[in-house]
């Protein structure tokens, strides 16, 4: 999507962090946006921001859960700005812990937002982008957790491998319909997420137990307010995060990998992925018969992706 300027974006979880960097980007260069968000003090916040601004953004606040809230807020959109031309399927929840003290409900809570919640914005948004022919871009929010495995965090790399493969197979899916599709996949960024994944769970989904306030930090020794023990300054900021997705909607990039540093992490992964093909030469009836079956054997979207190159916007 080369020309962005005056198109509208609807952006999930876009009153923070993440979502909110790519709210910025997109309002930058002369986009519409709704922020839909479950936090309504956030989207207060944020619009305390696009209001000063004089930025035409419109908060709606919505659980992507709520399939019949989600339609209503897919109205509302229209209602205000005429078309929705990019959705960015951003909301999500982090979790951790060892996998076999996970419950259902720490299940059910990450695959309903992290992957349900995504599908439910292809189902209502989607099917709007196709209907108007202007064309038009989906965005999905993964991580490098959806690339490759992460001790600890079973159940948010589950949901992000999840996002990861739909997008790749929406993008090839939608190569001919004149909508691009991307992955985003963050590093660390600097963002609420552990604050807001607690605001948003819900009751029903609360482990017994589980305390309705986040845990008081550990006590530190020297009597100094708890640190994490690693520099969180060098996190990502979530505005350069939405300059590259930006970068990417309008580059048409399958992928948009934030940082670096994870390029050996993804090395590991596909060259294992290799050495574990069968190292025997292809039944060649089978082989001829697969070909039949569409991008099964070979999807040539992978060829399509080219690197990007330095940063090249200013941070004005
Ligand atoms: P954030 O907490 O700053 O923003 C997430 C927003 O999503 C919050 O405002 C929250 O209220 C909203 N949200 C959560 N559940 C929702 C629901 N059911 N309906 C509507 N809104 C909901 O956190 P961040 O980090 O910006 O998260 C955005 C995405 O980035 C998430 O999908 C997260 O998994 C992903 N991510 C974050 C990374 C990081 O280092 N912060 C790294 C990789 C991926």
């Amino acid at each position: 999507m080369e020309n962005i300027e005056g198109k509208v974006a609807f952006i999930t979880g876009g009153a923070s962090g993440i979502g909110l960097g790519i709210a910025k980007a997109c309002a930058k260069y002369g986009m519409k946006v709704v922020i839909a968000d479950s936090r309504q003090g956030a989207l207060d916040e944020a619009m305390d921001y696009f209001k000063k601004a004089g930025q035409p953004v419109h908060p709606i606040k919505l659980d992507v859960t709520d399939r019949i809230a989600y339609a209503k807020a897919a109205d509302e959109a229209e209602a205000v700005f005429g078309k929705i031309h990019v959705l960015v399927n951003n909301a999500g929840v982090a979790s951790g812990g060892p996998v076999q003290n996970m419950t259902f409900k720490d299940w059910d809570f990450s695959i309903g937002v992290n992957i349900t919640g995504v599908a439910n914005g292809l189902v209502i948004i989607l099917p709007r982008i196709l209907k108007h022919g202007e064309g038009g871009h989906v965005v999905a929010t993964s991580s490098t957790g959806g690339l490759t495995a992460v001790g600890g965090a079973s159940i948010y790399c589950t949901t992000k491998y999840a996002v990861a493969g739909m997008m790749e197979c929406i993008a090839t899916e939608l190569q001919d319909k004149n909508i691009g599709a991307s992955v985003l996949v963050p590093g660390p960024t600097t963002t609420n997420l552990g604050k807001s994944t607690f605001a948003n769970r819900p009751g029903h989904l609360k482990n017994e137990g589980e305390p309705r306030m986040p845990p008081p930090p550990p006590p530190s020794k020297d009597g100094k307010p708890w640190r994490p023990p690693w520099d969180v300054s060098v996190f990502m900021d979530p505005v350069e995060t939405g300059e590259r997705v930006l970068r990417a909607i309008k580059r048409n990039d399958l992928f948009i990998i934030t940082h670096p540093e994870f390029r050996d992490g993804i090395i590991a992964r596909n060259e294992a992925l290799l050495r574990a093909c069968p190292d025997e030469p292809p039944y060649q009836k089978r082989h001829e018969t697969l070909k039949m079956f569409g991008t099964l054997l070979y999807n040539p979207i992978y060829e399509k992706q080219t690197t990007p190159g330095p940063p090249d916007w200013n941070t004005d």
